[in-house]
């Protein structure tokens, strides 16, 4: 595993992104496998820069998100979907039609998974794939307990999960409590990954899930048998 102590949040966000700048440069029709959340927001920031500078083209780029909350439409400000587009779709030249996102509007929970795995296969597989850390290990919405087997499922989500994406909802009960999300072995078969942590609150976690013992309990901590990630977290993540 590589590790890339950053000084603080833009400090992370930068490095982060230079590394998926690069991944373009390399292979301007790459998979770029996406996450959400308030870490990668400075990493979009940045990659919308370059774009708008001329820096970087994604017109020949894919991208595959991590996960969908279930029962959420595409016009919902909270609903993955409306993020991605917000913060990076409509901000550089990347075709829709080769963004993906599980649909949160299919309710036929398993047919919304296969779709999403005969997508995901159907691109090739993902070049990259960036994550963020949940405080309880969370990879996507692969809560503490997921099999490590899995591909994309529905999941239930975990109170502390609930509890920590309430700030992006009038109230706790608009919160979703289901997701639809790839799972552990969808995100190992990525070739490379890159997780990005910013902040003291997290450092217990960074410590469990690369430094302690790999277990479902701590879903992050498979990372440790992928052959090639790397950790970008700022000081007080490492702390
Ligand atoms: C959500 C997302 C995850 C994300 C996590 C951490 O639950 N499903 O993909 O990594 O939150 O979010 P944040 O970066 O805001 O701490």
């Amino acid at each position: 595993m590589n590790i890339y102590k950053a000084k603080d949040y833009d400090d992370m966000s930068r490095k982060a992104a230079n590394i998926i700048f690069s991944q373009i440069i390399s292979k301007p029709d790459c998979v770029l496998g996406l996450a959400t959340g308030s870490t990668p927001l400075g990493i979009y920031r940045r990659l919308a820069e370059w774009y708008e500078a001329g820096d970087l083209d994604f017109s020949q780029v894919t991208t595959v998100n991590l996960d969908e909350y279930k029962g959420l439409p595409k016009e919902n400000p909270q609903s993955y979907y409306y993020f991605m587009h917000e913060n990076l779709f409509k901000k550089v030249n990347i075709h829709a039609d080769r963004t993906f996102l599980p649909d949160g509007m299919e309710t036929d929970s398993r047919k919304a998974c296969e779709d999403y795995d005969a997508i995901l296969h159907s691109v090739g597989g993902v070049d990259i794939q960036l994550l963020g850390l949940g405080h309880n290990g969370h990879i996507g919405f692969n809560e503490p307990g997921s099999i490590f087997e899995a591909e994309t499922h529905c999941v239930t989500l975990a109170d502390q999960t609930i509890k920590a994406n309430r700030r992006f909802f009038e109230s706790e009960e608009e919160v979703p409590r289901e997701a639809y999300t790839m799972g552990i072995k969808t995100i190992m078969s990525a070739r490379r990954i890159l997780i990005v942590v910013s902040g003291a609150d997290k450092a217990d976690i960074v410590k469990k899930a690369f430094f302690g013992p790999i277990t479902p309990q701590v879903p992050a901590s498979v990372l440790q048998l992928h052959p090639d990630v790397t950790l970008v977290a700022d000081e007080a993540a490492l702390g």
